[in-house]
């Protein structure tokens, strides 16, 4: 084993994450543990538990203040506009769909083929899918040229919404989200961020990136407990059928069938009994991440996927995946093949041998993972690399004693 890059001792609460002793979990990605500050905060409220937004009682005025002092909170955190809505859903699969259900008819969609399936499968026909460029600089081009002729087309005044990553659930890798924004603004278009990967691990502010809609998950925020938000422009949100037709949707409802008067507002799209916890854990990891030092956070988890990266860069059947090339900016995210093993079985042994945790398959990014295996092969000339691959996701709480746990595990399989 080479010597690995040392790991700075991690900054401490007011962000520890539950977890059990001895189990391993490196699959962040896929759902993180639950931050300390989001299981309090829900202790907290449960003796109060009560109706949001439909009680006159003591408690249920308590949970309906909490349930909006939640949605200020995130999007405050997420540095949303005076005039956004914050809406919240179950999570980054539903605001996306949340969103494309909103889209004004016509409105082209314009993604890249790396995305995840909840950022390819809800978009409208007619979508416009383009290929993963080899470097960052190559998505803002051809974000650029596909705009162009969008807008030279048959109907140049249509909607057109750009939505892109902020982090890939596969490499990990970081989409030039700012330059890609600074483009769809300049041809007229909006975007969308999913950051569903990249707000567990970095600052993300929508005025910042100057995005205009953001989808994120709770439970990969440290928040599991069944929310998400979709934050953004209110015009389109407020001119679409609800997300959701029902109880607390409307402001009239009159004794003809149609006679219907929809909410505006978040309200319109939130029909029936909110997640109140949901909404109330991901506030109260928003406020811990808040106050925490965040830079402190990040070089602690850039250290670790360094020692990560490092030593399984050190294990001759070890191939690890990548779309924009080893040096690109990156999350704590590294998925990777052992060649002469099929993935699952590699995925099991750790599970039952080594109680190590990680997530195999195609990752819910099917495009992009059949591609990155094709190019993991082509480069290494290697015949014997899987069909499927491996992903280990680090975080809050992880160590550099799990990571080595990790390359031990994997050295036996050489
Ligand atoms: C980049 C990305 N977008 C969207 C999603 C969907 O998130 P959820 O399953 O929480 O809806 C995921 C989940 O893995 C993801 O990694």
């Amino acid at each position: 084993m080479p010597s690995l890059p040392t790991v700075p001792s991690a900054p401490s609460a007011p962000l520890d994450v539950l977890g059990v002793p001895g189990e391993i979990n490196l699959d962040y990605a896929a759902s993180a543990p639950c931050a300390r500050a989001a299981a309090d905060a829900v202790a907290e409220l449960l003796p109060w538990y009560a109706s949001v937004h439909r009680g006159a009682g003591a408690l249920s005025r308590r949970c309906t203040l909490e349930y909006e002092q939640a949605r200020q909170t995130i999007g405050d955190f997420f540095g949303a506009r005076a005039d956004d809505h914050v809406i919240f859903t179950r999570n980054t699969t539903d605001a996306l769909n949340l969103l494309a259900r909103a889209v004004p008819a016509g409105t082209t969609v314009v993604t890249f083929a790396g995305e995840h399936h909840a950022n390819l499968l809800p978009w409208p026909r007619g979508s416009v899918r383009l290929p993963v460029p080899s470097h960052p600089d190559g998505a803002v081009r051809d974000l650029a040229a596909a705009l162009t002729e969008l807008r030279r087309g048959s109907s140049p005044a249509l909607p057109v919404l750009v939505a892109v990553t902020g982090a890939s659930n596969v490499t990990g890798e970081r989409w030039p989200v700012a330059e890609l924004a600074r483009v769809a603004h300049r041809h007229g278009a909006r975007i969308v961020l999913d950051a569903a990967q990249l707000a567990p691990h970095a600052p993300v502010d929508l005025l910042a990136l100057d995005v205009d809609y953001l989808a994120v998950s709770g439970h990969k925020l440290y928040a599991p407990f069944g929310a998400g938000v979709l934050i953004g422009r209110a015009d389109w949100l407020d001119t679409a059928p609800p997300y959701l037709a029902g109880g607390g949707a409307t402001s009239h409802v009159g004794p003809a069938t149609h006679d219907v008067t929809w909410a505006t507002g978040p309200a319109r799209h939130e029909g029936g009994t909110p997640n109140l916890l949901g909404a109330v854990a991901l506030a109260a990891v928003c406020k811990a991440l808040d106050e925490a030092d965040q830079g402190a956070l990040a070089a602690h988890e850039q250290a670790l996927l360094a020692r990560l990266r490092t030593g399984l860069a050190a294990l001759p059947h070890v191939v690890e995946l990548r779309t924009f090339g080893p040096d690109a900016p990156r999350v704590g995210i590294v998925s990777f093949v052992v060649a002469g093993w099929d993935s699952t079985e590699v995925a099991t042994r750790l599970a039952a041998e080594h109680h190590i945790g990680v997530r195999d398959g195609l990752f819910c990014a099917h495009p992009l993972a059949r591609r990155l295996l094709a190019e993991a092969a082509g480069r290494t000339g290697r015949r014997d690399l899987p069909p499927t691959a491996l992903r280990a996701s680090i975080g809050l709480g992880s160590t550099a004693a799990q990571v080595d746990r990790l390359l031990a595990a994997l050295a036996e399989l050489g």
